[in-house]
């Protein structure tokens, strides 16, 4: 039973991690769509549900122009706590980009994850979940909204690379790529 399967990887990832507060994958486990992001954050960590900070609203601004619910994907990251950073003179947390090696130390757990829920479909969100799943510096920007294929273990997985859904904060000339690679998504996801 896959809710078994679940609970059983997050006591493993609970009882790795044991000195830090986890976000754990959310979502239903017959999902077809499985997406993964970079790391929680603040608001993530108090809340523990993936996505429900500022990149989380233009994600669902994202998922609902396509007529994609929450409540039909399964959410993860790749890191299940929030890298911080501290700014010396303020004594103020920020997030950071999670290192190659904060990256290494869940990658195992991700891919368990992966092939337990075992959806049609992987989203990536950015360029961390793409590396952790391909173990290559692939960049998101040179790939995005193009099906691929990925070998876990003994399985291919097709894998569906977007920009993180933060990026149109920063550059907001992404939103038309954005969302061109997401109706190509869901053309993808009907036909399934
Ligand atoms: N950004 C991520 O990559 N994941 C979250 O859960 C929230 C913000």
């Amino acid at each position: 039973m896959k809710s078994q399967r679940i609970k059983k990887l997050n006591e493993e990832i609970i009882e790795s991690f044991s000195q830090e507060k986890l976000l754990l994958g959310h979502g239903r486990l017959d999902s077809k769509l499985m997406l993964i992001g970079e790391a929680p954050g603040a608001r993530e960590i108090e809340l523990r549900q993936p996505f429900v900070g500022q990149a989380g609203r233009h994600l669902d601004k994202f998922l609902e122009a396509v007529d994609i619910g929450r409540k039909d994907v399964y959410i993860t990251n790749v890191v299940k706590y929030r890298p911080i950073k501290e700014n010396k003179k303020t004594g103020r947390l920020s997030n950071r980009t999670p290192t190659k090696e904060e990256i290494d130390n869940f990658k195992g757990y991700l891919y368990e994850e992966v092939i337990i829920v075992n959806p049609k479909i992987v989203v990536t969100l950015g360029n961390i979940p793409l590396q952790a799943l391909f173990n290559e510096n692939l960049k998101i920007g040179e790939i995005h909204g193009a099906l691929m294929k990925v070998q876990l273990w003994d399985r291919w997985y097709k894998v569906f690379p977007l920009y993180h859904p933060a990026a149109v904060i920063y550059r907001p000339e992404l939103r038309e790529v954005y969302l061109e690679d997401l109706f190509a998504l869901k053309e993808i996801v009907d036909n399934i």
